[in-house]
């Protein structure tokens, strides 16, 4: 039975026999990488990261965009081994068997449906503050959530200053209209966006290259325009201090953070449709990282640069900074392409759940309704009108913060085996397969002394981290999920020097468990909560009724 959880799926069509047609290039791959990238995240949770972090924000968004580097390595390496279309899944199930496929698919749901919602609720931000623009003010208990309207009121008099959000969601708990006792508040424009996206996508929407690139164009001139325009607003006095918080701060922007970087994984799911895939594929996700990261960085410099950090946690950060400026001629332009850009990003996500969910199907690990294919409007219309629901019900009783964590940590987490597998891969022999080929740096020496030489900066450079973590003294998760990055920094070394493992995916797998660290007890306890439930669903399920079970 055992091996029955680790079987392999070999028999996938090969790259020559897709009857798709191979029209991407370099240029469309790298469009796409940043249309799936730039969303929600920029236009709206880059706003938490900074009010958390301040200016020094900026450190956590190179060390995110270094560990997608190199998750971006692995997936390209993958990629070019199985260059059919799909995802992590896909992979996993090509080189781990059936359980880690599983598992990944599993939080691919985090990353795609969850991480909707957060768009979902982003976008209903833009909406309602560009209504109120036009002096069109909907009531405010149908634009805030339940969750974050009753934890601000109970936080609300322990605050100095408030953001703009956080007096609206105090304003919806005091004149909410109550049903039975219980208050009715919940974000009505999130809920109306999911509807409208889920009737278009189950209707089928072609996706078109041109739409796509022309969005992409859009989404970089507003970023442009803001960096430039605002360049010449910036209080040169908020840079100080540029770490408030210190690195717990900046940490804690992390879920944030990590978040407006997902996305560049998509492109790899494009290999059947392009010209060069091996080539391609890795230099378009490098692209794409590589230009986002540039304009991450400079954003959150204006942002902060523009408005006192702690007044940033909002959900328009960008048109919010425009605001507080008094450039409204341009606040308007960023919030309306804002809304735009972010109704293209959930559409991708939300035509990618249903597809990843019609793959999990055919190889039976879902129910065979999740592949069925509507007659009229041939799309999988079982599995996105169950995406609209994963997506829509939670809108009612979860917050952006909640569902933030939630979409992070489950990403990060399908990264770490993404680069973790790799590193169990069997090593190519020269010649073997064509275009990319991960490069192979024997971590025997250098990982230990990589971790080494951390280890000692750390030590002298941050007296109060060696204080809390080594001794002790500080906030009890801070301690054990940095002695947990220890001890496993320890095990792997001790691994890789016993197996030569390579020093890239070795160092993409340590990048994410530092990043791990930042997460609260409250996101591990609902982590481990559905992976739990999602491996009881494949132990009842997906075990028993896999396609591998008839070969
Ligand atoms: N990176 C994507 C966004 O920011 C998920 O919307």
């Amino acid at each position: 039975m055992f091996q029955a959880l680790f079987r392999r799926k070999i028999d996938f069509p090969t790259a020559s026999s897709s009857p798709m047609s191979r029209v991407l290039g370099l240029r469309d791959l790298t469009f796409f990488g940043i249309a799936a990238i730039i969303g929600g995240g920029i236009f709206s949770s880059v706003g938490r990261a900074c009010s958390e972090g301040g200016p020094g924000v900026i450190w956590l968004f190179l060390i995110c965009a270094i560990a997608c580097g190199f998750a971006a390595l692995c997936y390209a390496e993958f990629a070019s081994r199985i260059p059919v279309s799909g995802s992590a899944y896909t992979y996993a199930y090509a080189s781990f068997g059936e359980l880690f496929a599983w598992i990944i698919g599993w939080a691919l749901i985090m990353e795609y449906s969850i991480g909707n919602i957060y768009i979902a609720f982003s976008w209903s931000g833009y909406v309602t503050h560009m209504l109120d623009a036009f002096n069109i003010n909907l009531p405010r208990w149908l634009t805030v959530d339940y969750r974050t309207a009753s934890r601000v009121f109970s936080e609300h008099l322990q605050l100095n200053t408030f953001s703009v959000d956080q007096k609206d969601a105090i304003h919806a708990w005091q004149n909410a209209p109550k049903v039975g006792g219980l208050r009715l508040i919940f974000d009505a424009p999130a809920v109306l966006i999911n509807i409208l996206i889920t009737i278009l996508v189950y209707r089928g929407v072609k996706e078109s290259k041109q739409v796509s690139n022309a969005m992409v164009v859009l989404k970089l001139i507003i970023i442009i325009a803001v960096i430039a325009v605002g360049a010449f607003y910036i209080d040169f006095d908020n840079y100080t201090p540029f770490n408030p918080s210190g690195m717990k701060g900046i940490m804690a922007g992390v879920s944030a953070v990590f978040f407006t970087y997902i996305g560049f994984d998509a492109v790899s799911t494009l290999a059947e449709e392009s010209k060069n895939p091996e080539r391609d594929l890795p230099k378009g996700m490098f692209y794409s990282l590589l230009i986002c990261t540039v304009l991450y960085i400079l954003i959150s410099l204006i942002l902060t640069g523009m408005v006192p950090y702690n007044l940033l946690n909002v959900d328009d950060p960008l048109a919010y900074a425009l605001q507080y400026k008094g450039i409204h001629w341009l606040e308007y332009i960023v919030g309306a392409s804002a809304i735009i850009a972010m109704t293209g990003v959930l559409l991708v996500f939300q035509m990618g759940q249903p597809r990843i969910w019609m793959s999990m199907s055919r190889d039976g690990l879902l129910p065979k309704r999740f592949s069925e294919i509507h007659p009229k409007f041939k799309t999988p219309g079982f599995s996105t009108i169950m995406t609209g629901v994963v997506v829509g019900v939670p809108i009612f009783f979860t917050d952006e913060t909640f569902v933030l964590d939630f979409t992070s940590i489950g990403t990060i987490f399908a990264f770490v085996l993404v680069c973790g597998g790799v590193l169990l891969l069997p090593q190519r022999k020269k010649g073997e397969g064509k275009g990319f080929r991960l490069w192979y740096i024997n971590g025997r020496w250098l990982f230990p002394l990589i971790c080494t030489i951390a280890g000692i900066l750390v030590y002298l450079f941050t007296p109060d981290y060696v204080g809390e973590v080594v001794s002790g003294s500080g906030d009890l998760m801070f301690i054990a999920s940095h002695r947990i990055l220890w001890v496993c920094l320890a095990v792997l070394s001790v691994f890789c020097w016993k197996k030569h493992w390579n020093l890239i995916p070795l160092l993409g797998v340590a990048i994410c468990l530092y990043l791990l660290t930042g997460m609260t007890l409250e996101n591990w306890k609902w982590f481990g909560l559905w992976f739990s439930i999602g491996i009881v669903f494949y132990m009842i399920y997906g075990r028993r009724r896999s396609k591998l079970n008839e070969a």
